[in-house]
């Protein structure tokens, strides 16, 4: 009995006996590049409001584009929430709801826009998926179709960050943070101007406004005025690990978004702070 070897108890692990906080510590395990998940996926964010609220005169030409372009991509096409979330944060703030009620709220409306284009797609094999099929089945699905919806929000759902009212990882942020995640080959966000303006283009200081067509996060960091994603994501494509670079495009122009999946310049391309090599 004395012999009986106990060395079943001792895991080795280098990081056993650290603080997880102290990054010059867990640097040697941690500092390396995760693998890339999906490494031929293209995520496409299609915009709520730009796009979705529009009906078919904009979800029609888009839903065709989608379809031609199956044959040459595998594609995660993510929805956002549009004009119904917000008048949800509006019923919801008047009543005083707290920002991580109202998060689950508004994804739910960005999850409906998805079923809506999935619907259209169906004939392709294209399906609407919930977010723990995309976190854990996202490969078979894709085996199986060329492409799948979900909701572009992130389920952070009731652990949403308080800092704001309203939830600040919203639909960009979601697309930025799944692609990220899985080590796609690019995000295309799809909006209803040509990209990023220097003000808003449709706002009151429109007609000064010029398209900004290559940028960085860095650059962004200081940008005062409105932006056509949710502000987070600057802060989030500056700590990207994959995703090199993301482009903004107008999807009422037709062939903007198959350009952009070709690898072209049509819109504004981002720079992350992804290392690139
Ligand atoms: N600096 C800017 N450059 C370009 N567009 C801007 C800028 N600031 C504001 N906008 C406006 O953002 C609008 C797009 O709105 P928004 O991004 O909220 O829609 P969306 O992406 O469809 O939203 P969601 O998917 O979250 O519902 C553009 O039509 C434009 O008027
Ligand atoms: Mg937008």
């Amino acid at each position: 009995m004395a012999d009986t070897p106990n060395s079943i108890k001792h895991v080795a692990s280098p990081l056993a006996r650290q603080t997880l906080l102290d990054d010059s510590l867990t640097r040697p395990v941690a500092g390396r590049r995760p693998i890339r998940i999906l490494p031929w996926l293209q995520v496409v964010k299609i915009g709520g409001r730009a796009i979705m609220d529009r009906g078919a005169e904009a979800i029609l030409p888009i839903v065709d584009e989608l379809r031609k372009l199956l044959p040459e991509h595998r594609l995660l096409i993510l929805t956002g929430a549009g004009i119904r979330a917000r008048h949800l944060y509006s019923v919801g703030l008047d009543l005083g709801l707290p920002v991580g009620s109202l998060a689950p709220l508004a994804a739910s409306e960005a999850g409906q826009n998805g079923h809506i284009l999935a619907s259209l797609l169906a004939p392709e094999g294209v399906s609407y998926v919930e977010h723990p099929t995309i976190a854990n089945q996202l490969a078979i699905h894709l085996a199986a179709a060329r492409a799948v919806v979900g909701s572009a929000f992130p389920p952070y759902h009731h652990h949403e960050f308080p800092g704001s009212r309203i939830p600040p990882h919203r639909a960009d942020s979601g697309a930025f943070l799944v692609a990220d995640a899985l080590g796609a080959a690019g995000l295309t966000i799809v909006e209803d101007v040509d990209g990023l303006y220097t003000a808003d283009p449709n706002g009151p200081d429109g007609a000064a406004a010029r398209l900004i067509p290559e940028t960085s996060a860095a650059e962004l960091a200081g940008f005062a005025g409105t932006l056509p994603f949710d502000r987070v994501l600057v802060e989030i494509m500056a700590n990207a690990r994959h995703l090199e670079r993301v482009q903004i495009v107008n999807g009422l122009v037709p062939g903007r978004l198959t350009a952009a999946l070709r690898g072209e310049h049509v819109g504004t391309v981002i720079h992350t702070g992804a290392r690139t090599s």
